[in-house]
């Protein structure tokens, strides 16, 4: 029988082999060596430790990679400044800001100040309008891992019922849109903080996403039997039987569910490796020339 848990760890790990072989290529034939700058502000614990763990996934694959990181009271004249000089930098293929920012800055217009052949994060306007047009541009790295993941473990998105929770700009709304494409052809339904009845509603899914940053939410009544789970929470819960007195866990209850679905990303190791890696095959596309000229 066909493992019931999406391995993202693993499924991650492939996806960076690639990355890496082709890397080695375009360093070979053409000389190009992709190049991702990342962006710092502030102090966030949770911020710190994803740019450390990005800067290491370039560090593995061969790509040049620099850590601009600035101080929380930075000026956003200055963030800007940054960017720009990253903008017009050759070497540099790929900009991350990580988010989220302090909230002096304006979130939107610095990511609106980014070279959009360089967002490589498919945040910029105009990425996630072409991504809703059905057109070539940067996809969202955690909608982009959420599609390799159903892809690589043989969960057909055509015709199904997708139930997505949640309507963030970096998942919900990117992963709507992106399954509603005529590349994957779901029948997309998203459900947020004021939607009534949420469980008629995910009921009904073939494939369940669960991205609200609430832990266990999704328990076995919220759930069709043998659907697809894709749990993108990750929650921090008091647990007095571990050492640092904590665990992290999704927003769907894992052992609840378990027996009911069909398959299910586990947290840790589902859909946050694949996150990186999408990052990773992005920045490739982008020194490739594959997204814009
Ligand atoms: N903060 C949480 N996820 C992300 C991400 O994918 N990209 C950036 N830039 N910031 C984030």
């Amino acid at each position: 029988m066909e493992n019931k848990i999406i391995d993202g760890k693993s499924i991650s790990s492939q996806i960076k082999a690639e990355v890496k072989t082709e890397t080695d290529k375009l360093k070979s034939e053409k000389g190009i060596t992709p190049g991702l700058a990342f962006i710092l502000v502030g102090e966030n614990p949770a911020s710190k430790v994803y740019v450390k763990s990005k800067g290491k996934a370039c560090e593995e694959l061969g790509f040049h990679s620099v850590t601009e990181t600035l101080p929380e009271n930075v000026s956003e004249e200055v963030l800007l400044e940054l960017i720009s000089k990253f903008n017009d930098d050759e070497k540099i293929h790929g900009i991350l800001t990580q988010l989220p920012l302090p909230a002096h800055l304006n979130q939107q217009r610095v990511i609106e100040s980014l070279n959009y052949k360089k967002d490589v994060d498919g945040f910029h306007p105009l990425n996630a309008g072409r991504m809703v047009l059905g057109e070539k541009c940067f996809i969202p790295c955690t909608p982009y891992g959420i599609v390799e993941l159903l892809k690589r473990s043989n969960a057909e998105t055509e015709g199904k019922n997708v139930v997505v929770i949640g309507r963030s700009n970096i998942v919900g709304k990117p992963v709507a849109n992106l399954l509603m494409t005529t590349k994957f052809n779901s029948t997309v339904t998203v459900c947020h903080s004021k939607t009534k009845n949420i469980k008629d509603i995910s009921s009904r899914a073939d494939i369940l996403i669960a991205a609200i940053g609430k832990a266990n939410f999704v328990t076995k009544d919220f759930i069709k039997e043998g659907c697809v789970i894709i749990d993108v929470g990750i929650n921090r819960i008091e647990d007095k039987t571990k050492k640092n007195g904590f665990r992290m866990v999704g927003d769907v209850d894992f052992e609840d569910c378990f027996d009911k679905c069909g398959k299910i990303t586990p947290v840790p190791g589902g859909v946050g490796p694949m996150t990186i890696a999408m990052l990773m095959k992005n920045t490739l596309d982008s020194a490739k020339g594959l997204i814009y000229e």
